[in-house]
């Protein structure tokens, strides 16, 4: 299934551009194709994953033996790659808020080092306890060292132990690097462990146990979500610009940067799909922020990301985006269809405050919106392209979140960076390690 249209129409760069950036793309794509046999030794490593039947089978064997403890609540500790795909794939199957439709395990996610945040959390985990109910832990951190992360499972740990005495074990599952400090303390403590391939980068993990894991712990199918992310390979290796979406995403992109436009918004019509905002903007920050080439050139590369929601943000950032300078490429990102369909009523006298939305649906007036704001960019002459989503399922977001990876793959590829590299993260950790030592 398709589960994705791409427009180009009014991006505003032309076929020849396109075409020669297509022809610049082939070495990539060969590349990538090559290394659809090599398994998790190399770079692409996040190409292979999503066929591997063997880590589908041991993530399922452990999500059964973990719902056997019947939890209602699971903590999952990670941050950056280690927890913003798994929060945007919840956030767009099962939306903002828990209702009844709702798996029964409620999921809240510890990133950073804020005491109230975590301590809010502390307590709702604290009052699960109390009332005899049994609360799950799924430490994420791929090099097992992240300071954030290592203090909160410290935390949860100390709460675990004064609950679980000695049976604590049981109810925290470690996802990281084979070898790494914390999966050694995991094989001390005798903890579940999933592993994430050593060349699998966090930002490119989310269909590892990074995700699955948790996901599929909270009733995501995440055979679907697999599928939805296989399918989008064949395409994203067609060597044919004009039918690769993802190369051809990325040659827009590409062809704007060389204009002086640097800045990407992600404008998405759709609130459940804020999380793959969050996400996005990770993946093309981290990958494509760079202060050299491949060849080791010195050089300061970069298309910043940013996130904006339709409609909310048409009255807060499109003045800025439609009057201020010429440096933004957008794209839209749309959803075909709802899962409700919300119809405002016909009362009359509203007629009078605002016109024509009587007996309309919300989907429609979101749509005349997002048409509205389509006529804006093009009297004023800001390029933009378009993706529609088919719906929010476990499919359709796993075929875009993989086009997406693909995307910046390519753009890294045109811009002759290593998409694959965060040099530059680690100086403020490394600078974090000393002040604590000092503290
Ligand atoms: O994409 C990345 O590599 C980073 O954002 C990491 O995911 C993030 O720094 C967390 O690292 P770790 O998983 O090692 O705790």
């Amino acid at each position: 299934m398709n589960a994705l249209i791409t427009d180009h129409r009014h991006s505003n760069v032309n076929d020849a551009t396109i075409a020669k950036l297509g022809t610049r793309l082939l070495s990539e794509i060969i590349r990538i194709n090559q290394a659809q046999t090599l398994g998790y030794d190399t770079d692409y490593a996040f190409v292979n994953i999503v066929n591997d039947a063997k880590l589908f089978d041991e993530i399922k064997e452990l999500v059964h033996a973990k719902q056997r403890l019947k939890p209602t609540i699971m903590l999952v500790v990670g941050i950056g790659g280690s927890n913003l795909g798994t929060l945007a794939i919840q956030q767009a199957l099962y939306g903002l808020f828990y209702n009844e439709h709702d798996p029964e395990i409620k999921v809240y996610y510890l990133d950073t080092v804020d005491s109230d945040y975590t301590n809010d959390i502390l307590l709702l985990a604290q009052q699960a306890l109390e009332k005899d109910e049994t609360v799950l832990l799924n430490i994420i951190s791929k090099s097992g060292t992240t300071t954030e992360s290592i203090a909160n499972f410290e935390i949860f740990l100390n709460l675990f132990k004064s609950y679980y005495e000695d049976e604590y074990k049981h109810y925290i599952i470690v996802t990281s690097d084979h070898g790494s400090a914390l999966w050694q303390l995991a094989q001390d403590e005798q903890f579940a462990t999933l592993t994430i391939p050593k060349k699998l980068g966090g930002r490119y993990s989310v269909f590892s146990a990074v995700g699955l894991f948790p996901l599929a712990m909270i009733g995501v199918d995440i055979y679907q979500l697999l599928r939805g992310a296989q399918s989008a390979i064949p395409n994203a290796l067609t060597t044919d610009i004009f039918e690769n979406k993802a190369a051809l995403s990325a040659a827009h992109m590409y062809a704007h940067y060389k204009q002086q436009i640097a800045i990407h918004n992600f404008f998405i019509f759709s609130v459940d799909l804020q999380g793959i905002g969050a996400w996005y903007r990770q993946l093309m920050g981290e990958s494509i922020g760079k202060a050299q080439l491949r060849s080791g050139e010195k050089a300061a590369i970069g298309i910043l990301p940013t996130t904006s929601i339709g409609s909310t943000d048409l009255h807060s950032m499109v003045q800025f985006y439609l009057a201020g300078p010429n440096s933004t490429y957008t794209t839209f990102l749309s959803v075909e269809t709802n899962k409700s369909d919300l119809i405002i009523p016909a009362q009359q006298q509203f007629e009078k405050i605002v016109h024509n939305i009587q007996d309309k649906s919300l989907a429609t007036i979101m749509r005349a919106i997002l048409h509205g704001a389509f006529q804006a960019y093009q009297e004023k002459n800001r390029p933009f392209s378009t993706i529609t989503l088919q719906e929010k399922s476990a499919y359709c977001i796993g075929q875009l979140l993989q086009f997406k990876m693909f995307e910046i793959i390519y753009l890294a590829a045109l811009l002759s960076i290593s998409p694959f590299d965060q040099n530059e993260v680690e100086l403020y950790k490394q600078a974090t390690r000393k002040i604590l030592a000092h503290e």
